[in-house]
Order: C-alpha cells, then sequence, then structure tokens
C-alpha cells in the first residue's frame, strides 16, 4: 500500500469548482490585490479570530515584512530557534537583524521559555516563537517574559494555522504574526502565498504600504517598500479552500489520536512528544522521536509509506549560518531531535486503512 507525503494530486482530482473561479476572475482582468485579496483577508482574519489581515506573497515575506512593519533593522536581534525551516532565519537576515538562537523543550520542539533570558542583551528587539509542526509555542511565559524586557513578538505561525491555547488562536498573541499558503500547508494555494496577521492599524497600514512598493495611491510613495503582493490568483484559490480548514484540520488531528494511541505502546522505542491540556495541536506535522530512526525511516520507505525529517540539519549547524559563530553542542536538545525526530503522513486525504497500514508497519519493525 503506497502511503504519500504529499496529497496534492488527490486534493485537486476535481479542480473545477476552482477553476471556474479563476476563469470568472480572468474576465474580470481584477490580477492584482482588488476584491479577491479583500476577500481572503476578511476571511483568514475570521479564521484565525484577529483584526487585520494582509495578503503578501510567501510566508517568508509574511515573517520578513512584520519585522520591517515593527520597525526591526540593523544592529538588531531577534531570538528565535535553531529547529526550523530555514525562513524563519532567512527572514530576521533580510530584515538586516541577527538570529540569536535558543533552545527546544525536550518534550515539544518548541523554544524553551526558561532559557530566553540568558539569551537577552541590550540589542534584542524581538522573540520570533515558532509553532512547529503545527504546536503552539509556550506562549504566555514568552508574552511574560517580552513584557519584562521590553521586546516584541512576532510568531512564525507559518506552519499553524488554527492552532489554539485555551481557545485563542495562535497568531493572535504577538504584535503580529505570519502565516504560509505553501501548497504543503494545512490551508494551501496554487505557488505561493501567505498572509501576515495583527489587530495594531497603525502596523497593518505600514503593511499594506510595505508589500506594495509603499505606493499611497497610484502617484504618491509614503515610503520605500517591496513588491509582495498576494496574487489574486491564488486569493481567488483561497477562497475556494479556506471554508474547508476546520475540517482539513480535524481530520489531521483524529489521524494524530490514532497514532498517539496506538505508538503509545511502543514507549521504549517512541518518545510522543507531550500534548497539553487547553492546547489544540494542528499538526501540519505528525512528529514523533524514534530510536534506530534511520533505520526505521528505510524500512517505512521500502514499505512505500513516505516518512520524512523535518529537518535532519539544525540551522545553527548549517553552512548559511557560519558567521553566527555557532557551534556544535550549543543546543543539544534541538540537536539531539534532528537525530530522532521522525515525521508521519497525517494528511487529510489519508484512509483508515492507509493509517491503520503505518501503524502496524511501525509495530512490525520493532517486534
Ligand atoms: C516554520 C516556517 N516558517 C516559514 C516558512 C516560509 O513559508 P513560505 O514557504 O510560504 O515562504 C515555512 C514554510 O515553508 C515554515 O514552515
Amino acid at each position: 500500500m503506497h502511503v504519500k507525503y504529499s496529497y496534492l494530486e488527490e486534493q485537486f482530482a476535481e479542480p473545477k469548482p476552482i477553476l471556474d473561479a479563476i476563469e470568472r476572475l480572468v474576465r474580470t482582468a481584477d490580477y492584482t490585490l482588488g476584491k479577491p485579496v479583500e476577500e481572503f483577508e476578511r476571511r483568514f482574519a475570521e479564521v484565525i479570530g484577529t483584526k487585520y489581515a494582509v495578503g503578501v506573497n510567501s510566508g517568508t515575506d509574511a515573517l520578513f515584512l512584520s519585522l520591517k512593519a515593527a520597525g526591526i533593522g540593523p544592529g538588531d536581534e531577534i531570538i528565535t530557534v535553531p529547529n526550523t525551516f530555514i525562513a524563519t532565519v532567512g527572514a530576521i537576515v533580510a530584515a538586516g537583524a541577527k538570529p540569536v538562537f535558543v533552545d527546544v523543550l525536550e518534550d515539544d520542539f518548541t523554544v524553551n521559555p526558561e532559557l530566553i533570558e540568558s539569551a537577552i542583551t541590550p540589542r534584542t528587539r524581538a522573540i520570533m516563537p515558532v509553532h512547529y509542526a503545527g504546536h503552539p509555542a509556550e506562549m504566555p511565559d514568552i508574552l511574560a517574559i517580552a513584557e519584562k524586557h521590553s521586546l516584541l513578538v512576532v510568531e512564525d505561525a507559518c506552519q499553524a494555522i488554527g492552532a489554539e491555547i485555551a481557545g485563542r488562536r495562535v497568531g493572535t498573541f504577538g504584535l503580529a504574526a505570519g502565516f504560509s499558503l505553501h501548497p504543503l500547508k494545512n490551508l494551501n494555494v496554487w505557488g505561493d502565498g501567505g498572509v501576515i496577521v495583527t489587530s495594531n492599524k497603525a502596523i497593518r497600514d505600514r503593511l499594506i504600504l510595505l508589500r506594495n512598493h509603499g505606493l499611497e495611491n497610484r502617484d504618491e510613495v509614503q515610503i520605500f517598500g517591496y513588491n509582495s503582493r498576494l496574487d489574486s490568483l491564488q486569493a481567488v484559490v483561497g477562497n475556494c479552500l479556506i471554508g474547508d480548514i476546520e475540517k482539513v484540520t480535524e481530520t489531521r488531528i483524529k489521524w494524530a489520536g490514532i497514532y498517539d494511541q496506538a505508538l503509545a505502546d511502543l514507549k521504549e522505542y517512541i518518545t510522543i512528544p507531550r500534548r497539553k491540556d487547553g492546547r489544540r495541536y494542528v499538526y501540519h506535522l505528525y512528529m514523533l522521536k524514534v530510536q534506530r530512526r534511520d533505520e526505521l525511516l528505510a524500512y517505512l520507505n521500502e514499505r512505500e509509506i513516505e516518512a520524512k525529517i523535518h529537518y535532519p540539519v539544525p540551522l545553527h549547524l548549517q553552512a548559511a549560518a557560519r558567521d553566527l559563530g555557532y557551534k556544535e553542542g550549543d543546543f543539544p536538545v534541538a540537536e539531539a531531535q534532528t537525530r530522532s525526530i521522525l515525521t508521519l503522513p497525517v494528511h487529510q486525504h489519508l484512509t483508515a486503512k492507509q493509517v491503520e497500514y503505518v501503524i502496524e508497519t511501525i509495530q512490525a519493525f520493532y517486534r
């Protein structure tokens, strides 16, 4: 039985409604910004439970432009984690700031709040927690530290649409948050797209300028900006899919619950990250820590189960980060995780039989 990691062929097996909506857009010639983007922003803000959403061209730009809008630039330090997709750190560097890493929690994949204060210097301006894999970071603790030291918080929520802490969605805790609409994200479009959410009107107004060359109107430029608009065409795709996001999320939560329950019997070999009460984990990735990881990965792949590793090299040990001055051993928890983490398929197009097959194959491996 083939258990694929990507589900795009299944998701778009019947693309007619989306193609029809795109045809309507083509006939209106409303290709940049305009109604489709406005509608998508309104609906996205509703999903997150925030005041404003601003569509941009990627999750990376959502983070980069959030930092720019917050006035962050050269000489500033931003605290984040070494176990994230490169774009978190790329966005900080693109804004001209310096990423400063802090290790992650043993029982989860998000920043360890107890270690944040020791990384704060007079140059620290912001904390960028990552809601990695769809696990909400420890926002109450992070906000308390930020307040104590007068730091901004910009959330990397690219993997975490719909994740919650005590009923409050991630993206609503910081000054701003970036989301990704990349094809493999829980809410996806047909290419690149991103969204910034904020409830701060001044930040929202600045973002509206920054994403569109700083243009106040056709002839007046307020500030130098960028070309980072969410394409109207991608907004049309997003508008066709956003109504399904709760169903998609609930299906992922269901498969994750079945994995959690079945794999709990293998606790000698498998560590399931903690699932805290009152949290909604949205499982962009279903990640475990496992023994004999590379052998298990090969065993699953040979049996047509597309398990993956997110990611095998922590960012402080990437060649790109060499000038930041870190070395092996600096972040022992994140480093150990890169040797044991494994991602299982958890998407909304799996069948119960496929999930069962993944479980049985893992059980067979350890037996
Ligand atoms: C944690 C994280 N941050 C940032 C990004 C960047 O998003 P995008 O690929 O839309 O630029 C991604 C996704 O790729 C991500 O997973």
